[in-house]
């Protein structure tokens, strides 16, 4: 018998909720210990929500059912000058992460993609 198959959703091939937890959870570590935008995040308040708001970000931004429940991009990003030095080197420990969790090559190269579509919202706004 012939069977048509869905490709599996970039939500699915991260390992859904459970994968983009431990994905966003690196990656904030990442951010923590990168000299270039560590500052940035030891500045935050509550990191476990800023986390909290990235996983769902994701999970909602990859095809997941997760609703987003934080603020848009450039709302919260806003007056913080970003840099293209800091835009690239958190573009990085996003796709390293993606790396140590051994997503194939194809898959990093969307959520890159993704990630440099969000830019005129977040850099230097
Ligand atoms: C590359 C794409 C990026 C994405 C997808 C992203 C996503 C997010 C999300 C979802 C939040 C939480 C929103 C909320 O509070 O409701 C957030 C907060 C934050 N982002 Fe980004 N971000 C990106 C790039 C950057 C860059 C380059 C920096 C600077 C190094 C940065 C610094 C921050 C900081 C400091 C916060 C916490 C703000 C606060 O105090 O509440 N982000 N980001």
């Amino acid at each position: 018998m012939t069977s048509t198959s869905t490709p599996a959703s970039l939500y699915e091939r991260l390992g859904r909720n459970a994968g983009i937890t431990r994905i966003v959870t690196d990656v904030v570590e990442a951010h923590l210990a990168n000299p270039l935008v560590a500052a940035r995040y030891r500045a935050v308040k509550d990191i476990d929500r800023v986390r909290n708001m990235a996983i769902e970000f994701f999970c909602a931004g990859t095809g997941g059912p997760e609703p987003y429940t934080g603020r848009d991009m450039l709302s919260t990003h806003k007056g913080m000058n970003i840099s293209e030095q800091e835009y690239m080197a958190v573009m990085d420990d996003i796709l390293g992460a993606l790396e140590k969790h051994q997503v194939d090559a194809a898959t990093r190269g969307e959520v890159a993609g993704i990630l440099y579509s969000l830019k005129g919202d977040i850099l230097r706004v």
